[in-house]
């Protein structure tokens, strides 16, 4: 079987977007590879994030990744701090790693850009982490979205570098970028993807807004004046985006949506949408609490903990004894 891994990275509320574009395919996959999905949340503070936020974001990302259909029997979940191996081979990697390449990356120039002060030395070198937690665990696919591809890259350089300067160890990932999940665009604006960190709540869902608040949400969704219910992403970006989520969340392919609501107007596509929503909502919420009530995130983090260093302390001693360290 193959691996497959990623990271997620605990910095702010999960959206339906969120679900639809990426846990959502994670659960699917989880049958055909050896999957590891983990809490990135060395990476969280690379800009700065309250304690308590942070801990709060941990859990519930946990809760709704299992609420979701995440398989704790399946895939090994578990915090990134938790295993220290990821810092020390970080750091090995950090110290293989170009002050050039590094600069070179889109995101810290981006993100570098947006924040005029307090950018640490993390947000510059956090590509040579990612790397590390991906060659820990020899990943074959790594799910991404397009910004990250960038990172994956970097790490099959890395990986290529280390194997060439002291001996076969990694194995090199390849990215995989995530368009077979749909990508879903915020509600008012529909040209723009829904994302966790907009300002407007109005145009975002969150897995764990009220239902009845989000049913609302779709219903003053933003549409056009054409009045025909048809996939149009061009020129009907907000009526394709509901149309887009109702097929996701209801397994039934858009055609024959659109079939069924031929002749019919925009309120009815938005009564229905709103009431998937509310019912998906519904669902995933009650879950989540008997989760958070029951204790099983502490359980299952503890076991992904430990099968996870297993295999990441083996390949750190690896490491260590190819570079010098082990005399
Ligand atoms: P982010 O929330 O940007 O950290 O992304 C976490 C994961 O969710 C990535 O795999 C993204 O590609 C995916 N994702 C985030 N927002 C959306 C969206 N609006 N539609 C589809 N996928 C998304
Ligand atoms: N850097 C990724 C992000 O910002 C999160 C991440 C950290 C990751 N380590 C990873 C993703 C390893 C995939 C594999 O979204």
């Amino acid at each position: 079987m193959e691996t497959m891994l990623s990271g997620i990275k605990p910095t702010g509320r999960l959206t339906l977007g969120n679900y639809i574009g990426a846990i959502g395919e994670f659960i699917k996959y989880q049958d055909s590879y050896d999957m590891y999905i983990f809490i990135a949340n060395l990476h969280a503070i690379t800009v700065p994030i309250e304690a308590k936020e942070l801990r709060k974001n941990t859990k519930d990302l946990i809760a709704l990744y299992l609420a979701a259909g995440l398989d704790p029997e399946k895939v090994t979940i578990f915090l990134q701090s938790d295993v220290d191996a990821h810092a020390k081979l970080g750091w090995v990697l950090t110290c293989l790693s170009g002050f050039g390449e590094l600069s070179r990356m889109t995101q810290f120039k981006d993100k570098s850009q947006k924040q005029e002060s307090g950018i640490t030395a993390g947000l510059f070198t956090y590509p040579s982490l990612m790397a590390a937690d991906i060659l820990l665990y020899d990943a074959d696919y790594v799910p991404v979205g397009q910004d990250q591809t960038q990172h994956v890259e970097l790490t099959r350089d890395l990986a290529e570098r280390f194997n060439k300067r002291y001996s076969d160890t990694f194995r090199v990932p390849k990215p995989l970028v995530t368009k077979v999940g749909a990508k879903i665009y915020d509600l008012q604006n529909p040209e723009k993807k829904m994302s966790k960190s907009e300002a407007n709540p109005k145009g975002t869902i969150d897995l764990l807004d009220d239902p009845a608040a989000a049913r609302n949400k779709i219903k003053a969704a933003v549409t056009d004046s054409l009045g025909i219910v048809q996939y149009d992403p061009e020129n009907q970006p907000g009526v394709s985006n509901l149309l887009t989520i109702l097929s996701a969340l209801s397994s039934e392919p858009i055609d024959s949506i659109t079939a069924r609501y031929e002749g019919k107007g925009y309120g009815e596509l938005k009564k229905e949408v709103g009431d998937v929503v509310f019912d998906f909502l519904t669902e995933l919420q009650a879950r989540y609490n008997e989760i958070i009530k029951s204790g099983v995130v502490d359980k299952v983090l503890a076991e992904g903990a430990e099968k996870a260093s297993r295999i990441a302390n083996k390949k750190v001693r690896k490491v260590y004894k190819k570079v010098g360290f082990t005399i």
